[in-house]
């Protein structure tokens, strides 16, 4: 018997993914393990990790110190975009299953477009990882509208989901949009805004009139709405509160005012990221 019974899942392009995951950016070493382990025994089936995170080992170690099937644990992994000429993204989507200790991955994502190489030569290579049974699905992350549909009209394979920053202080209605027109899931990094929802006098009134805190109230807005949540702690008891959030509603008042806490500009992690960085 687990803490959390029976989380959702969200099906899109084939996939079944838990509507809960545990973020893993930043963590590292045995507090990574011990994070991932604690989360698995309390009933989380999804655990997000990316090579960038340098922590493919430590997640590999909590899931297989869990105890808990590989068949009932959903794993995404990231290739970085310095690795996406064909060459490169096979060798590293190699080494992604390999740093986990895995015969293979459930959904590996593209961490970043790379505007350096032809997205057709990575989104076939991608294809290819999936062709030799490196990964059960493939996906994208951090993808805007346009490069959503440009890669569609290249994919021979499902892509099954965009990752992107979700929270309700960022209104990313264009992209939720433009993923459920192609059946794709929204899977929501930073969804708590990086620990700012805690502190956010709306979240907080209602989460009052539920008995539940200000970042249930804001993960619970997102997974009502069908949106991946896969919030990152390192605090064990830290885990319980965030997957508690699948015994109350919000009210379509509650679900409009939280909604009008969004703006275009309030991102948490920084998008220019993306095209100022050297990818190598
Ligand atoms: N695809 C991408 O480019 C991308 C980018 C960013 C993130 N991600 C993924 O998304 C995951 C989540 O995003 P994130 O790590 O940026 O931010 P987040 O999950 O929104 O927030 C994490 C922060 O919130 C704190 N926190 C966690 N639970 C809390 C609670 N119940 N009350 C108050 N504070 C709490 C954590 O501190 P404590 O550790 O002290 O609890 C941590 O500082 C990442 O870990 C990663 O897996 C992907």
């Amino acid at each position: 018997m687990t803490a959390i019974e029976g989380v959702p899942v969200v099906e899109a392009g084939g996939a079944r993914i838990p509507l809960l995951g545990l973020g893993t950016w930043e963590l590292r070493g045995a507090t990574c393990a011990r994070v991932v382990e604690q989360a698995l025994r309390l009933g989380y089936r999804h655990i997000d990790t990316a090579q960038m995170y340098n922590n493919e080992r430590d997640v590999g170690e909590g899931l297989r110190a869990s105890g808990v099937k590989r068949g009932d644990v959903f794993v995404t992994t990231k290739i970085w975009p310095s690795h996406f000429t064909p060459r490169d993204l096979a060798r590293s989507a190699r080494e992604r299953v390999a740093q986990l200790r895995l015969s293979e991955v459930d959904l590996l994502l593209l961490h970043w477009p790379n505007p350096q190489v032809p997205l057709a030569e990575t989104l076939g290579a991608l294809e290819k990882a999936k062709h030799d049974g490196l990964t059960r699905h493939i996906g994208i992350s951090n993808f805007t509208v346009a490069l959503i549909d440009e890669a569609l009209k290249i994919a021979k394979e499902p892509l099954v989901c965009d990752q992107f920053e979700c929270h309700p202080f960022l209104d990313q209605s264009k992209l939720i949009a433009a993923c459920r027109r192609h059946g794709m899931a929204v899977v929501a990094y930073s969804p708590i805004a990086r620990g700012a929802a805690r502190n956010n006098g709306v979240l907080k009134r209602i989460g009052a009139a539920h008995k539940k805190t200000a970042t249930q109230v804001c993960l619970r807005f997102l997974v009502q709405q069908d949106i991946v949540v896969i919030p990152r702690t390192s605090k064990v008891e830290r885990l319980s509160e965030n997957a508690a959030i699948f015994d109350f509603t919000l009210s379509r008042d509650e679900m409009d005012e939280i909604a009008r806490l969004g703006s275009p500009d309030s991102r948490v992690v920084d998008w220019a990221y993306s095209g100022r960085m050297n990818w190598d």
